[in-house]
């Protein structure tokens, strides 16, 4: 089946479909290892409802222009700016998009790898190798990081090798509830442990005299990766979408479970870092301020799983890091979806030849990051923190002063008759236009600023 605009370049076989692997794209390693991370270092609650402002507010009318923009050209994102504005200047947020994109996935894949590694270091540190496990859980040991990466980019090469609905949609239908099943039997077991009452309060009662322009600078950098936007994951995706499908609908959905997915894996990681607690494992750094970033996810759970002990305590710890695995699995696909949809529709290179080479090139970069992982902070300065903002904020601009909110709005009354009438799409209009380029544009300059300082 395909698209009328553009025959046989593939579709999303199903509304579900489409919605699951959008939404796979949006469940990652932000929203499990992210985001607790971020509740934890922004002081708790009072980051939870900023970031619900940011994914609601400028979040959810970026993702449906991303959506819209694609769907309309049914095309990746350089061909999609092209295609609307034949000055070929909108075709730069493409390139650019397509950059981010490989530059995200080379750093997303060496922390991806890291969950492979940690399934098999728990397998081992359980059955008693110490050795082998401390081998396994280095997060500095190049030649390790670099096998998993080769690992992890090897099954993303392989699903985006069979296509949009045999490869993308059918991993993702799979993946995804799974992920869901794992993390609520998790959250299960660690609510009965002694000690989570106190993180469940951390987690659930804000602080509001937290709230200030880092943490909301921090919470809008967070939506944008959560949310897989601002470097085209949603224009590609979008392109495979049907013209009967509701895109007003499907963005709500992925984004509320984008934002359902987050707040159940804060739920698991802060009462099972106060559980780590009770038990006596350090979960306060020396500043007092609870242990952050890297840490967080990788050396205080490890820790609480193996105080479980016993085939229940293996059981929980391999879950969990094969969950997140998964999860990284449905975005880095989405990841590299984009460059190779680009190298497909604009250079007319088949989809296996392309995800190859594309696939190798950003390979090269991931084995780098491997052996020297200082650097994940740099490429997530540039093309995480600056770069996604500064794609969603002049992919607002080009909408709504380029391509003009008028013609978006046809395109979404396919599949929601009445469109133009509803307030919502009154409101998204209006936000696109004002709103979101505004605030991203403050967050942006900030940003920046705060950066080179
Ligand atoms: N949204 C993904 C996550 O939360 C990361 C991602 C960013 C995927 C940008 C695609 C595009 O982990």
């Amino acid at each position: 089946m395909a698209t009328s605009e553009n025959p046989g370049r593939g579709t999303w076989n199903s509304k579900l479909g489409f919605i699951l692997a959008a939404a796979g794209s949006a469940v990652g390693l932000g929203n499990i290892w992210g985001f607790p991370t971020q509740v934890a270092d922004n002081g708790g609650a009072a980051f939870i409802i900023v970031y619900l402002v940011c994914c609601i507010f400028v979040g959810l009318p970026v993702m449906i222009a991303e959506i819209t923009i694609g769907r309309k050209t049914g095309k990746n994102p350089v061909g999609a700016f092209k295609a609307l504005d034949p000055s070929g200047f909108g075709a730069m947020i493409g390139y650019w998009g397509v950059l981010c994109g490989m530059m995200i996935l080379s750093f997303y894949l060496v922390i991806s790898g890291w969950t492979l590694a940690y399934v098999i270091e728990q397998i081992l540190s359980f059955t008693g190798n110490e050795a082998g496990a401390s081998w396994f859980g280095d997060l500095g040991n190049g030649p390790k990081n670099a096998i998993f990466t080769v690992v992890f980019m090897l099954f993303t090469v392989g699903i985006i090798n069979g296509g949009v609905s045999n490869g993308i949609e059918r991993a993702t239908k799979v993946l995804m509830p799974f992920l869901l099943f794992i993390l609520l039997i998790m959250i299960g077991y660690v609510l009965t442990l002694e000690g989570s009452a106190i993180g469940v309060r951390e987690y659930l009662m804000p602080d509001f005299s937290l709230i200030d322009m880092d943490l909301t600078l921090s919470a809008m950098g967070q939506a944008f990766f959560s949310l897989s936007l601002g470097m085209g994951a949603l224009i590609t995706y979008g392109s495979y979408l049907k013209k009967d499908q509701n895109i007003m609908s499907s963005a709500t959905y992925v984004t509320v479970v984008d934002i359902i997915i987050a707040f159940i894996a804060g739920m698991l990681v802060i009462p099972a870092m106060y559980v780590a607690f009770t038990q006596g494992i350090a979960i306060f750094g020396d500043d007092g301020d609870l242990i952050s970033s890297v840490s967080l996810v990788f050396t205080v759970l490890p820790q609480l799983f193996e105080n479980i002990g016993g085939s229940l305590g293996l059981v929980i710890s391999v879950s969990f890091f094969l969950l997140l695995g998964l999860a990284a699995l449905t975005s880095s696909i989405s990841l590299l979806e984009v460059p190779v949809a680009y190298v497909i529709d604009e250079h007319k290179v088949p989809r296996k030849k392309a995800s190859l080479i594309i696939g190798g090139i950003v390979l090269v970069i991931a084995i780098i990051i491997s052996f020297d992982i200082g650097l994940i902070d740099h490429f997530v300065n540039i093309f995480n923190e600056i770069g996604l903002p500064l794609g969603g904020m002049m992919t607002c601009i080009f909408l709504a002063w380029v391509w003009k909110t008028g013609n978006a709005i046809v395109e979404i009354e396919q599949g929601y008759p009445g469109a133009a009438e509803s307030g919502f799409t009154k409101t998204w209009a209006f936000f696109i236009s004002y709103i979101c380029p505004i605030l991203i544009g403050i967050v942006f300059v900030t940003t920046v600023l705060n950066i080179i300082r």
